[in-house]
C-alpha cells in the first residue's frame, strides 16, 4: 500500500509519498528524473546507526557519490553553529546549485537540513526522508525550515519547498516510545481540527505493539494527516490565517516546554496537555464540546513533571513571549466544535488560568494512576 500526493506551493509543486518499503523505488525515480553524480546526505545519528548502511547503499545504487554528514541527536543541532558546520561541509565538498541534499531524520534534522538547503548557494534541491512519525505527519510537509537562536526556538528560518518527501514506515521499526507519542499527539490534533475518524483510526496506538500488524492502518492514518496538512498549507502557505489551526494545543504546549525544559516534557506530552487545555478554554469562551475525543488516549501519557512544579502565572507569561503573538492579548486556536477550529483572542486571564488548571489536574490524575 502506498499513497502519493502532489502538494502545491508558491514556488512549484512537490510530491509526498507514504508507504512501506518504498524508499528504494522512490529514490530511484527521484534520481532518474534529475540525475546527479553526487548527492549529500544529512542524517540523524540514531537513524544512521540503525539504517545508515541501507540508506547510503540505496543512494549509491543510483550511481552517485554520497557525501554523508551525521547530525548529533537533540535540539542542540538546530543551532547557528551546527548550521554553519553543515553548510561548510557542503561547500568544501563541491556542492553545486543542482546537487540534491537528502535529509534523513526527525523534526530537528528536517528543520536544520531544510534550512541548509534553503541557504546554501541560495537554494539547492531538497529531499526529506522523515524517519519519525511526527516528521512524517507534520514537519516534513509544508516547507517550514529553521534553526533555534539563543533568544528562542525556530527564530531563524525560511519557507523552503522540498523537491520530494519520502515517508517509508520501515524506518519506524526502530522508533523509541516517546517518539511514537510525539507523533500521536500531532495525529490527534488533526482529529480535533479536521477529521473525527482519525480518533478511531488512532486506536491502534492503544495496542501493545503499534507498528507490527498495523502497517496498512498506519499508512492510511499518516496519509490522512498529510492530506489534511497539504490542504491547509496549499491554502495558506505563509501562515496568514488558517495554517495557524495546525497550532491547536501548541500555545499551551510551548509554554509547558519552556517552563519544564525539553528534557522533562516531550513535545508530544506538552501538545496533548495543551489540547486538553485548549478544549477547556473553548468551552469557557462559549463552545459546547461534549464528549472529549481525546479522553481515551489519556492512559498512553505519563509525565515526569508534577502539578506542584508549575504555576499558571509563569506559564501564561511564557505564552506572551511566543513569537507568533501579534497583539497584546494572547491568541489561541480553539474549537467552536470538534473539527471546527477558530482563532480567538482571550483577554480575560482568569479563563487562561482555569485552562491551566485542567493541565494541573491531568498531571495529578496521571500521577495517581501510576502510583
Ligand atoms: N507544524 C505547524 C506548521 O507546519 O505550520
Amino acid at each position: 500500500m502506498q499513497h502519493s500526493f502532489e502538494i502545491n506551493s508558491a514556488s512549484g509543486s512537490y510530491n509526498a509519498m507514504v508507504g512501506a518499503d518504498i524508499f528504494g523505488d522512490s529514490v530511484g525515480r527521484i534520481l532518474e528524473k534529475k540525475p546527479a553524480d553526487k548527492v549529500f546526505l544529512l542524517i540523524d545519528e540514531n537513524v544512521e546507526s540503525h539504517h545508515g548502511d541501507y540508506i547510503i547503499n540505496t543512494l549509491k545504487s543510483s550511481h552517485c557519490d554520497v557525501e554523508v554528514k551525521i547530525v548529533p541527536q537533540g535540539e542542540g543541532s538546530k543551532s547557528v553553529p551546527f548550521w554553519e558546520e553543515a553548510s561548510t561541509f557542503l561547500l568544501e565538498n563541491g556542492v553545486r546549485r543542482n546537487t540534491p541534499l537528502f535529509v534523513a531524520g526527525g523534526g530537528v534534522t528536517g528543520d536544520l537540513g531544510g534550512f541548509v538547503a534553503a541557504t546554501t548557494l541560495r537554494g539547492i534541491p531538497l529531499v526529506h526522508i522523515p524517519t519519525t512519525l511526527l516528521a512524517m505527519v507534520d514537519s516534513s510537509i509544508g516547507g517550514k525550515t529553521g534553526i533555534n537562536h539563543h533568544t528562542g526556538k525556530n527564530l531563524i528560518g525560511a519557507f523552503y519547498r522540498p523537491d520530494s518527501v519520502v515517508a517509508d514506515i520501515r524506518f519506524l521499526d526502530t522508533l523509541p516510545r516517546n517518539e511514537w507519542i510525539n507523533g500521536l499527539s500531532e495525529i490527534l490534533k488533526y482529529g480535533a481540527i479536521s477529521d473525527n475518524a482519525i480518533f478511531d483510526d488512532a486506536e491502534i496506538f492503544l495496542q501493545a505493539d503499534i507498528s507490527s500488524g498495523n502497517a496498512d492502518t498506519l499508512i492510511n492514518l499518516i496519509a490522512k494527516c498529510i492530506r489534511i496538512k497539504a490542504d491547509i498549507v496549499q491554502k495558506d502557505e505563509f501562515e496568514g490565517n488558517i495554517r495557524a489551526f495546525l497550532n491547536f494545543g501548541h500555545t499551551f504546549a510551548h509554554a509547558l516546554e519552556k517552563e519544564c525544559g525539553f528534557n522533562a516534557m516531550s513535545h508530544g506530552e506538552a501538545v496533548f496537555l495543551g489540547m486538553l487545555a485548549a478544549a477547556r478554554l473553548s468551552n469557557q469562551t462559549g463552545s459546547k464540546l461534549h464528549e472529549n475525543r481525546l479522553d481515551k488516549f489519556r492512559p498512553l501519557y505519563s509525565y515526569r513533571v508534577t502539578a506542584e512544579e508549575l504555576n499558571a502565572e509563569s506559564l501564561t507569561h511564557h505564552m506572551r513571549a511566543d513569537k507568533k503573538r501579534i497583539e497584546n492579548h494572547i491568541r489561541f486556536v480553539l474549537l467552536d466544535d470538534w473539527q471546527h477550529p477558530v482563532l480567538k483572542t482571550v483577554k480575560d486571564e482568569e479563563l487562561i488560568y482555569q485552562a491551566w488548571r485542567t493541565v494541573f489536574s491531568e498531571l495529578q490524575n496521571r500521577q495517581k494512576a501510576t502510583i
